[in-house]
């Protein structure tokens, strides 16, 4: 036996000896690494088999190949049963009790504004409207003037408006392009009419700003919900008896309603209607300022100017509107005394309204 065979047997016994006493499986990948390493100790003597005699050569390299396969194969079987034995260490010590109560799941909801803006385009859908929605920023020229509201125009006044300002420059200036954020969602009638061909039967939910101030029954940020009809022989009559169904199927068929003459430069006429009061039923008291009736909405028959702003021929089709707002409902659905904190983020006041998953 040459001096190599001796060597090989001596590691081949070495290392069985060390893979024997290894404690875990990164020590058995470091006895691996420092035999079949580029420089490991296997690794070295196969080389050194180059400078053996010729004659010994087939029997020392047939015993190296036995060497180096007994070697992996003891690492493997090592490793493997390292492995098992681990799992079945975590195994026993884990316990799965299926009796345990599940981690509790948050499911939010619906704030309950957008609750009652569901609620109104279900109802309106069922009278055959489409919901047509439009941009929260919007021009001086869709919010007031196509709807009849000239610059200057004193009946701009109803409206406190948020200006966009010029990006730089002091003192700010409202952008040269007449950016603002709308104040209402009148404008939107506009866009609708442009881009639809009558018969249009739409409504237009979505936010609206206003510069208020701030107090329990007013808030810069609200929600109204707009509707429109464009045909042929529209008259105030729809209208009516369209807002008096509509108050039935909001309040219950009980609601009385009444028309008032009203103001508004994009409808003429205009009217305000009116519910029986939602908190004493009609008899008068401190809700409805002892009247028995509650204003919901204002509406009317848009006015020639704004059909022609629309791009509609006024000597072929009437239309009528009608503009709501959709904060105070839900006050008065859910008995909220302050309109501010609809626009608060304080979820122990949010869990109350859990309508409308
Ligand atoms: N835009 C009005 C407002 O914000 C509400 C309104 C009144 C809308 C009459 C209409 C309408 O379409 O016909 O005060």
């Amino acid at each position: 036996m040459t001096d190599l065979a001796e060597r090989l047997q001596q590691l081949q016994t070495d290392a069985l000896a060390e893979l024997d006493v290894a404690a875990d499986a990164r020590a058995v990948e470091g006895l691996r690494a420092s035999l079949f390493g580029r420089s490991g100790r296997l690794t070295s003597l196969l080389r050194g088999l180059a400078d053996e005699d010729p004659s010994d050569r087939p029997t020392t390299g047939k015993l190296a190949n036995a060497v180096r396969e007994a070697l992996e194969a003891a690492i493997a079987e090592r490793l493997t049963g390292m492995v098992e034995a681990d799992a079945r260490a975590r195994l026993s010590g884990e316990e799965l009790d299926m009796s345990a109560p599940g981690r509790p799941w948050r499911v939010g909801h619906l704030h309950p504004t957008m609750t009652v803006e569901r609620d109104l385009r279900e109802i309106f859908h069922a009278f055959g409207f489409e919901v047509f929605e439009g941009p929260e920023i919007e021009t001086d020229e869709m919010n007031f003037e196509a709807l009849n509201i000239p610059p200057d125009h004193p009946s701009r006044d109803l409206w406190d408006t948020l200006y966009v300002a010029e990006a730089s420059g002091e003192p700010l200036k409202p952008a040269a392009d007449g950016t603002i954020l709308r104040t209402h969602t009148s404008p939107v009638q506009i866009r609708a009419m442009r881009a639809l061909t009558p018969p249009i039967r739409v409504i237009t939910p979505g936010r609206c700003f206003r510069y208020e101030a701030v107090d329990a029954s007013h808030g810069f940020e609200f929600f109204q919900v707009e509707g429109l009809v464009v045909d042929h022989d529209t008259s105030l009559a729809d209208l009516k008896g369209m807002l008096e169904e509509f108050a039935r199927a909001l309040y219950g068929e009980a609601t009385k309603t009444r028309f008032r003459p009203g103001y508004y430069p994009f409808t003429e006429p205009s009217v305000a209607f009116d519910v029986s009061c939602l908190v004493c039923g009609g008899s008068g008291c401190a809700a409805c300022g002892r009247s028995g009736w509650m204003t919901i909405l204002g509406a009317g028959m848009v006015h020639p100017t704004v059909l022609r702003s629309g791009g509609i021929d006024p000597d072929e089709f009437q239309g009528y509107a009608f503009g709501m707002g959709l904060d105070r409902i839900t006050l008065l659905r859910h008995g909220i005394p302050d309109l501010r904190l609809l626009m608060s983020p304080d979820l122990r006041f949010l869990e109350q309204f859990p309508a409308g998953r």
